[in-house]
C-alpha cells in the first residue's frame, strides 16, 4: 500500500529541522531511536481507554472510526520526537515517528501477535513471540516471518494524522 505524506505544520518542521543534530549523534555512535540501555525499547502500547477519550474542549487525541484513525498531534505527545513510536491495540497499528510518520499493521505475518512489539536501537521492530524482525518500512530483515508488515496510507493535514488502515 502507498504511503502519502503529508505537510508539515511550520513547528513540526522545524523540529525535524533540529532533529538534524541526531545525525551527529548517530556519527558519534549515539543511537536516537532508544531512550535507555536495554537493546529493545518496548513500543508503548495505547490501550482502549485512551482512545476516543476527549479531552474539556471536546478533543480526543486518538480516535477510532471505522477504519480510519486520527490522532491529533498537539494532543498526544508520544509521537513528538523523530524516533518515537506507539503502538494502537484497538486499530491494530504501530505508528513510528521516523523523521516523517509511517503506519504499519501490529498484527505480525509469522503467527499474528499483536502486542509484543519492541523497537531496537538499528531502527528494527521486534516481535517478541518469535524474534521476526522488521525495518520501518515493514520489510523482513529477520525470520521466521516470511512475509512483510502492511504499511497503511497516512496523510497529515496541520497537528492532524490520519491512518487509513485496510
Ligand atoms: Fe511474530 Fe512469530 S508471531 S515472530
Amino acid at each position: 500500500m502507498k504511503v502519502k505524506s503529508g505537510k508539515l505544520s511550520e513547528d513540526r518542521r522545524k523540529f525535524l529541522k533540529d532533529a538534524g543534530s541526531f545525525a551527529v549523534l548517530s556519527m558519534m555512535g549515539i543511537g536516537f531511536f532508544t531512550s535507555c540501555s536495554s537493546d529493545d525499547d518496548p513500543v508503548p502500547v495505547v490501550d482502549n481507554n485512551d482512545v476516543n477519550e476527549n479531552d474539556d474542549n471536546g478533543e480526543a487525541a486518538i480516535s477510532i472510526q471505522g477504519n480510519t484513525v486520527r490522532i491529533n498531534l498537539d494532543l498526544e505527545n508520544r509521537l513528538d520526537e523523530a524516533g518515537s513510536w506507539l503502538l494502537i491495540s484497538q486499530a491494530n497499528v504501530i505508528v513510528i515517528n521516523d523523521g516523517g510518520f509511517v503506519a504499519l499493521t501490529a498484527v505480525c505475518t509469522h503467527a499474528g501477535c499483536n502486542t509484543s512489539w519492541s523497537f531496537n536501537n538499528q531502527r528494527q521492530l521486534v516481535c517478541g513471540c518469535h524474534g521476526s524482525r522488521f525495518d520501518t518500512e515493514g520489510n523482513v530483515l529477520q525470520g521466521p516471518a516470511s512475509r512483510p508488515l502492511e504499511m497503511f496510507e497516512t496523510s497529515q493535514d496541520e497537528n492532524i494524522l490520519t491512518i487509513t488502515t485496510s
